[in-house]
């Protein structure tokens, strides 16, 4: 294995930082892609901050910290590490409401909305199925699978009453859904019901002389997706669909549904402004605690995006604008969605072999650039 070479010697405090996609740069699911461990090591051991910038998701910052970690024998803190619903944090407006978290697997992602970001209510689309399986009667073949994690909802349904009825008031997609159909299917009630009343239809819906002919004009549950991705690279030699492949297949039940309606939602998640904002947010916190505190003598100048994915990491560091006046370089690698001798659907700075080549170039360019 070709050890961590470079002729350059950064500075103490180098004005330049990395943020490293993981999925298809660092691993291919849990396996460390070669360079990829000796690659961190060698930053750690010359003092240059990076962090960890995932699509990825699913259980708690905590948790997959501490597998990255393990993967690929490197240590790591969730102060240098970012996933797709990290922001979701933020959302305190949503503290005190009930909301539904879809996606990932058994209810991690209803655990780390709850007890890691303080969400009060959280519903998942397993608690709804077991307590109304006729819901969606096919997914009486994974009864045993949602039995096993699902609790008691806050409320019944009870069209009828509507003060006593379960309200969802904004619907979260954490993570990859696992069963397409039944999230389906929730999301789909939830977004025609009357203002978030499971089990309830809005008499708006299909109105022609509404706006977006009724569709979502009765204060339905807002929606926000976690990752756009449509691929990734996971162990199988093809890129598989991700989250992003769920959200186009239930446009197209929408689509069908409401004859074209327009489907307000939100995405976060790379490339969004708001993802890598909150990245560089994390990353100067991150730079501040490895140097003590760094004044204005020592400013960020780069960071270097090394993504697989032309669509989430390069894209999102060409358009990002730094409210700190850092300017950010996206390097595309080979060993994730991005396959050789294709043409990237967005100009990376450069298009290198692997995560250790990037930092190699990418420390020379800091050099040339000092
Ligand atoms: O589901 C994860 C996938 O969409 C991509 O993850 O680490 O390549 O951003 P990552
Ligand atoms: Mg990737």
């Amino acid at each position: 294995m070709r050890s961590f070479q470079t002729s350059v010697t950064p500075p103490k405090i180098p004005d330049f930082a990395f943020a490293f996609d993981v999925d298809g740069v660092l691993l291919r699911s849990s396996t460390p892609i070669p360079g990829a461990s000796d690659t961190l090591r060698y930053l750690q051991k010359s003092n240059i901050p990076f962090i960890l910038l995932t699509n990825g998701g699913g259980k708690s910052e905590t948790e997959r910290v501490a597998n990255l970690a393990e993967s690929l024998g490197v240590e790591l803190d969730t102060g240098m590490f970012v996933q797709s619903h990290t922001p979701f944090a933020e959302m305190k407006e949503y503290h005190d409401k009930t909301v539904l978290v879809m996606g990932g697997d058994y209810d991690k992602c209803q655990t780390v909305a709850g007890e890691h970001y303080g969400f009060q209510n959280v519903v998942t689309p397993g608690d709804i199925f077991c307590a109304y399986p006729d819901i969606w009667p096919f997914a009486k073949v994974f009864t045993d699978y949602y039995k096993s994690f699902a609790k008691p909802l806050p409320k019944s349904i009870n069209p009828a009453s509507l003060q006593d009825s379960l309200k969802i008031d904004a619907i979260f997609v954490y993570s990859d859904p696992r069963d397409w159909a039944l999230d389906s299917t929730i999301l789909l009630d939830l977004l025609l019901s009357r203002s978030g009343y499971l089990g309830t239809l809005s008499p708006k819906n299909g109105d022609s002389s509404l706006p977006n002919r009724g569709y979502q004009q009765d204060s339905q549950p807002k929606l926000y997706y976690s990752n756009p991705d449509l691929w990734w690279a996971a162990s199988y030699h093809l890129n598989r669909l991700g989250q992003g492949g769920f959200r186009e297949s239930f446009n197209g039940l929408w689509n069908a549904v409401t004859k074209g309606a327009e489907l307000e939602h939100t995405i976060i998640g790379k490339p969004y402004q708001l993802t890598y904002e909150f990245a560089e947010k994390r990353l100067r916190r991150h730079r501040k605690q490895l140097f003590g505190q760094v004044g204005l003598n020592d400013p960020l100048r780069k960071v270097y995006m090394v993504g697989d994915n032309t669509e989430s990491d390069i894209r999102g560091a060409n358009n990002y604008q730094s409210p700190h006046g850092s300017e950010w370089k996206s390097i595309l690698v080979k060993t994730g969605v991005h396959k050789d001798g294709t043409e990237p659907s967005c100009k990376p700075t450069v298009i290198v072999d692997d995560v250790q080549a990037a930092v190699q170039w990418a420390i020379k360019d800091a050099e040339k650039t000092r």
